[in-house]
Order: C-alpha cells, then sequence, then structure tokens
C-alpha cells in the first residue's frame, strides 16, 4: 500500500487524536467510531462535556483528547472537568472546571454555565459507582438527539474499581436499566405499577461497543404493540402512513395488517371494515380471513366469524385445528 493511501485510510478524527495524542485511539478503538457517529455535527456549533481532562495528579499533564475535540468541531464549546488541578494552555473554546464526577452541586454548575450538552463522555475514574452517579446526574443535561457515552466500561468487570467479573456490577446494572427504559411500554403491560426512572422516556437507543457504551437522547413513547393506543403519536404515525400507501398501492398483505393494526388498538368495526372491503377484491386471502375472523369474534359476531372459517377451510381443507376451531364455533351458535 502507498504512503498517501494508507494516509487516507485514517478518518479525521482519528489523524487529530494522534496527532494529540490522546487513548482514545491506539490503547482504545474509539474515534474512528465517534468520526461516524459525529461527522454530521462537525461544523455545527456543538457543546461537548468531557468527565476526564488526563494527567491526573500532574497539574501541567493531560488535555489531549480536549484539544483534539476543538479542533474537531472548529465551531464546538468545549467543557472538560477533573478532579485534580490543571494548568494547561488549552484553545479558548475549552474551558476547564475542577471538580468530581460524583458531586452533583458541582456538576450542576458546569451544566448551568456551559450547558446542556450535544455530547457528554465519560472518560474519569471508571469507577462504576461512578459512572452511575455521573450518568443519573448529567444525562438530563444532554439535548434531545444528544449522546451520552461511558468510556473503558472494561472496568464494570474488575474488582480492583469496585466491578464484578461475574455480573459486570454497577455499570452492567446501568446498561440493563437502560434497555428496561426503552421496554417501559412492554414491562407496563405486565406491571403496571413498576416505577422507572426519571430518564425512562427519553432514551432512544443504547449501543454496546467494545469498551463503550452509547445512550442516544430522544423520544422514547412507542406504545406496545399488546395493548396498542392509536392515540399514541407513534401508533397514529404509523397507521396513517399505512392508510396512504394502501390507498395508493392497495394489497391484500397489507391490508390484513392495517386491519390487524385496528384490531390491536380494540377497533374491531374498523378492522372488520378494511377486511371486508379488501375481501371483495381478494376473497380467498387467508390473512384477510383470519383478520376478519378475529374482528367478527371480537365483535361477538359468532355468525360471521363461521362465514370467515368456512371460507378459511375451502383453502385448508386438511387443516385439522382449523376444522375444530370451526366444529366449536358451530357448537357455540347452537348454544
Ligand atoms: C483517562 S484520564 C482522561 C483522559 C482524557 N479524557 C483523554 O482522552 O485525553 C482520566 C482523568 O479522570 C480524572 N478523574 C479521576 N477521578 C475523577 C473524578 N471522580 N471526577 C473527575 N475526574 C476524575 C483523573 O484525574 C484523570 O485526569
Amino acid at each position: 500500500m502507498s504512503k498517501s493511501k494508507a494516509k487516507h485510510d485514517i478518518d479525521p478524527l482519528t489523524r487529530l487524536a494522534i496527532k494529540h495524542g490522546t487513548d482514545k485511539w491506539g490503547p482504545h478503538f474509539y474515534t474512528p467510531l465517534y468520526h461516524e457517529l459525529f461527522s454530521r455535527l462537525r461544523h455545527r456549533p456543538i457543546r461537548l462535556l468531557e468527565i476526564g481532562v488526563g494527567g491526573y495528579e500532574l497539574a501541567t499533564v493531560g488535555g489531549a483528547s480536549l484539544t483534539m475535540w476543538a479542533e474537531y468541531f472548529p465551531h464546538g464549546q468545549i467543557t472538560g472537568i477533573d478532579i485534580a488541578e490543571k494548568r494547561l494552555t488549552l484553545p479558548p473554546r475549552v474551558r476547564l472546571f475542577r471538580g468530581s464526577q460524583v458531586d452533583p452541586t458541582f456538576l450542576k454548575t458546569v451544566c448551568d454555565e456551559r450547558g446542556p450538552f450535544d455530547i457528554i463522555i465519560d472518560d474519569g475514574s471508571h469507577v462504576p459507582q461512578h459512572v452511575v452517579a455521573s450518568f443519573e446526574a448529567l444525562f438530563p443535561a444532554v439535548v434531545d438527539g444528544g449522546s451520552y457515552l461511558i468510556e473503558d466500561i472494561q472496568t464494570a468487570f474488575w474488582p480492583s474499581f469496585g466491578g464484578s467479573v461475574f455480573d459486570g456490577g454497577a455499570t452492567m446494572k446501568l446498561a440493563q436499566t437502560i434497555i428496561e427504559c426503552l421496554n417501559h411500554a412492554e414491562i407496563a403491560v405486565a406491571d403496571r405499577a413498576r416505577r422507572f426512572p426519571a430518564f425512562a422516556k427519553q432514551i432512544k437507543s443504547l449501543r454496546a461497543f467494545h469498551n463503550l457504551l452509547v445512550v442516544e437522547k430522544g423520544d422514547n413513547s412507542e406504545p406496545s404493540n399488546f395493548g396498542y393506543d392509536l392515540n399514541n403519536p407513534h401508533a397514529s404515525r404509523a397507521e396513517q402512513s399505512i392508510n396512504q400507501e394502501l390507498r395508493s398501492a392497495p394489497t391484500a398483505e397489507g391490508l390484513a395488517n392495517l386491519a390487524g393494526l385496528y384490531l390491536r388498538a380494540g377497533q374491531p368495526e374498523k378492522a372488520r371494515e378494511v377486511c371486508d372491503k379488501a375481501l371483495s377484491q381478494w376473497p380467498a386471502n387467508g390473512e384477510l380471513l383470519i383478520a376478519a375472523h378475529g374482528a367478527a369474534t371480537w365483535q361477538n359476531d359468532v355468525l360471521a366469524g363461521i362465514h370467515y372459517l368456512e371460507r378459511l377451510c375451502q383453502i385448508e381443507p386438511d387443516n385439522a385445528a382449523l376444522q375444530a376451531t370451526l366444529a366449536k364455533a358451530r357448537t357455540r351458535l347452537k348454544q
């Protein structure tokens, strides 16, 4: 490979990581991924907060990643916090605050002065309890659509940091809580009394990489497919788009799915209407007949249910389960 080709294989953020000497590339493998995640924000006036300036107790050492970020985001406002005193000459858009990542009063001051943030990176102590405390204190200061990154989560498994090799301790528990928050609507189906953290409805996604978690903030109010609610904006957007598409290009399968949506939402009349209309065009479509049977059953219309079942039996005459359901329905009618 030629020298120039090798140069072009490095993304711009990784090149800056090499230039400024942060361990985000080399010891770790974060910067190509960060470039993938953040290149779209590169020329925007973003606000970034990083826990951990670097250099530990040495006041005149550190700032590598902050300098990298300042160069990568030419219009960005960069904030670094560190528990240790820092005397560094950094680019003018970078500001440092001294304090601990587990001190909520300190963190509030930083957020009030510099937030809200598009990106927060935890590259501080990597002590699992600290990781959790910082996430709880700082996630509210992430903008909608922003990201919270937790680096070096390998310490979750290391007892020397307070982690657990058996279950990943507090960091993995946080990851589990975030996944539960993502599924709050599903958990509520089985446990209405379940309480969630305040951020439950603001978790858009959780992505896990080697040594890294990326939490994206955003709306998480999609309903469960069980107990579907058409008043929910996500559900109503889905219903509208399905209707719109099928109006111009109807398919039996699509209409059966739409009828199923109305059934999930507790609207059997609408489901039936969709099915009956579609069945006039596709009289022998199994999916439509199943949906129509479901709607008729919901409406307690036994006769219509039998009618749809008979038509299904004509399509699958050898289906014993279908025959049994039909026999049961006929018996019910006689009672
Ligand atoms: C790995 S270094 C940060 C490196 C830097 N982000 C970079 O990539 O160039 C970790 C830093 O976190 C700081 N730190 C450790 N515990 C902390 C705490 N409780 N609160 C804030 N900073 C802490 C340390 O002083 C150290 O400078």
